[in-house]
């Protein structure tokens, strides 16, 4: 497999000078820049939102958008972060009462669409919307922090979803979230991921670019 992608996630960049951090993280060799949004109420803790994903496009940014919803309910924020400049929204099943019609929500407003599954959510809705994604996200921390170590069993269930969506024929991508590292990164790609978020990973070094660098290296080893 070829054509990863690397998304380090903004949720650990020094919120204080976002708008450079993105551009430093791209000039760096980032793909896509993921966009973690958090309500306090599906996971325990607060974030960022389509004001500052319209913030960053104003400020030029021109590469890929991936917005990651942890919120509940769904819907109203898919519309706001389609007008705000969204590429992808990915939202978690179990946090949207109508789960196809959301998906639609999102690839009517011109936006890739996925779902995310955390650790322990079985995959069953997958299958009834295989023709309507373009996406997985598989968690392999428990959403709602930064800086968690990797849970190993993901590495199951990223060959289940590889082959889900190989049996499809479909173009999906699968991605993952969650402690990814450069020393961790061959090994989740074996497993059949092939965009990868990576957040403390990156932003916690002061060298971004050595570090997506080394990603990219273990990538092709
Ligand atoms: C967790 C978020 C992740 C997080 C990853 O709920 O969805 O995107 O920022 O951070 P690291 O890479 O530090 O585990
Ligand atoms: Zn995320």
């Amino acid at each position: 497999m070829n054509n990863f992608i690397i998304a380090p996630s903004i949720l650990a960049a020094d919120f204080a000078r976002l708008g450079e951090e993105v551009d430093n993280v791209l000039e760096a060799g980032a793909d896509m820049i993921h966009f973690d949004v958090m309500d306090n109420h599906y996971v325990p803790n607060l974030t960022i939102g389509p004001m500052v994903c319209k913030a960053l496009r104003k400020h030029g940014v021109t590469a890929d958008i991936d917005v990651h919803l942890m919120v509940k309910p769904v819907d109203r924020m898919i519309g706001e972060f389609i007008e705000a400049g969204a590429s992808s929204i990915t939202f978690h099943p179990e946090a949207s009462e109508h789960i196809d019609r959301s998906l639609q929500m999102i690839k009517d407003g011109g936006c890739r669409a996925g779902l995310v599954f955390n650790p322990a959510t079985p995959l069953h809705h997958l299958k009834y919307v295989m023709d309507k994604i373009d996406m997985v996200l598989l968690m392999s921390v428990n959403p709602g922090f930064g800086g968690q170590s990797f849970i190993p069993g993901t590495l199951d269930k990223l060959r289940e979803v590889r082959s889900m969506i190989d049996e499809s024929g479909r173009n999906i991508r699968l991605e993952v979230d969650g402690g990814v590292s450069e020393k961790n990164i061959a090994e989740i790609a074996q497993a059949g991921a092939d965009t990868f978020v990576a957040g403390s990973a990156i932003f916690g070094k002061d060298d971004y670019k050595k570090v997506i660098d080394l990603m990219r290296t273990e990538l092709a080893s």
